[in-house]
């Protein structure tokens, strides 16, 4: 045994296992199927891999919000360029389930009425924290009243859109009262009105010269980016679904893909997207 090398103990005498808890980890993954099914145990631990990153997306989008508070505009971009690697991971994730087949996940898909990913609390709340609120989305916690109200308070709470546009006020781009109060909903509804035009003209001076603000700028595109790989994880889910349970309805009570191909499209900061519209030939580029 003279070459086997000694496990060095940190200065807090902690191990490897300890310090992450790995057998607890490791205990968590409980299979309902009986006898046990072979396929459960990744359908298991894939939903888990994804609560552990949904976590870690919160986190990083909370010092984005902090950031964003103290007008620290690099800083808000570092922590969102994280937040992309973990999305693009996760939009590649899904596609491991593709190796169960799809009748191999009927015999123990019943196990899990009516569990369903529409409860992912962590997942509404990357939504709600983002900038995409919908009160309805609380009813399906109603039965859990904690979820339900960590949820409702992330409804309540200041979104990444809402204060990404206080910062704007803050650096003195004009910004209309009813932006952080559902002006997606009446601009959605009304592109013509006079605060949709005031929140272009703003946005127009930046991106129409990216170096008039070029931190500003970067960080509206890390939105951006953002919105993207949210859109293609739900493009990748959904075709997920459909290859595994076709178009049966969903354990969660929903139509299915039906439901899941109407949240493709769903956008947190949808004027970071429209003022690419109003964009003119002849500006000063970089
Ligand atoms: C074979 C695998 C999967 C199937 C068949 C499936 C099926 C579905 C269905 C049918 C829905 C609609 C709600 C319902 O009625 O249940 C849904 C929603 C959802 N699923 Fe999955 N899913 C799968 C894998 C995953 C994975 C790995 C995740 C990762 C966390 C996930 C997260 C979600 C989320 C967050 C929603 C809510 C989407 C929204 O409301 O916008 N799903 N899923």
């Amino acid at each position: 045994m003279e070459n086997t090398p000694t496990v060095p103990r940190t200065e807090t005498g902690l191990t490897y296992g300890e310090y992450l808890k790995v057998p607890e980890l490791l205990s968590l993954q409980q299979p309902q199927s009986e006898p046990v099914h072979h396929d459960e145990m990744l359908f298991i631990i894939i939903h888990q891999a994804y609560e552990l990153w949904f976590k870690q997306i919160l986190h990083e989008m909370e010092s984005t919000r902090e950031s964003m508070r103290k007008g620290k505009i690099l800083r808000a971009s570092h922590t969102m360029k994280r937040v992309h690697a973990i999305m693009e991971l996760l939009v590649k994730q899904i596609h491991i389930l593709e190796t169960m087949t799809p009748a191999e996940f009927l015999q123990f898909r019943d196990k899990l009425n009516p569990a369903s990913g529409f409860q992912s609390l962590q997942f509404r709340e990357v939504e709600f924290l983002a900038g995409l609120k919908n009160e309805r989305y609380i009813n399906a916690f109603k039965g859990q009243p904690d979820l339900a109200a960590r949820l409702k308070k992330r409804m309540e709470e200041p979104s990444l859109r809402d204060t990404y546009f206080s910062l704007l006020r803050d650096l003195g781009y004009p910004m209309p009262e009813t932006v952080s109060t559902g002006l997606r909903e009446q601009l959605d509804a009304n592109t013509e009105s006079e605060e949709h035009t005031q929140v272009m003209t703003s946005l127009i001076e930046i991106y129409q010269n990216p170096d008039s603000n070029l931190a500003l700028y970067l960080l509206s595109e890390t939105f951006v980016e953002f919105d993207l790989q949210l859109d293609l994880w739900r493009e990748h889910h959904v075709r997920v679904v459909e290859r595994s349970i076709g178009f049966k309805r969903g354990t969660g009570g929903s139509s299915g893909v039906g439901y899941l191909q109407s949240t493709t499209g769903r956008r947190c900061f949808p004027f970071l997207w429209d003022v690419r519209t109003y964009l003119k030939k002849d500006a000063a580029v970089w």
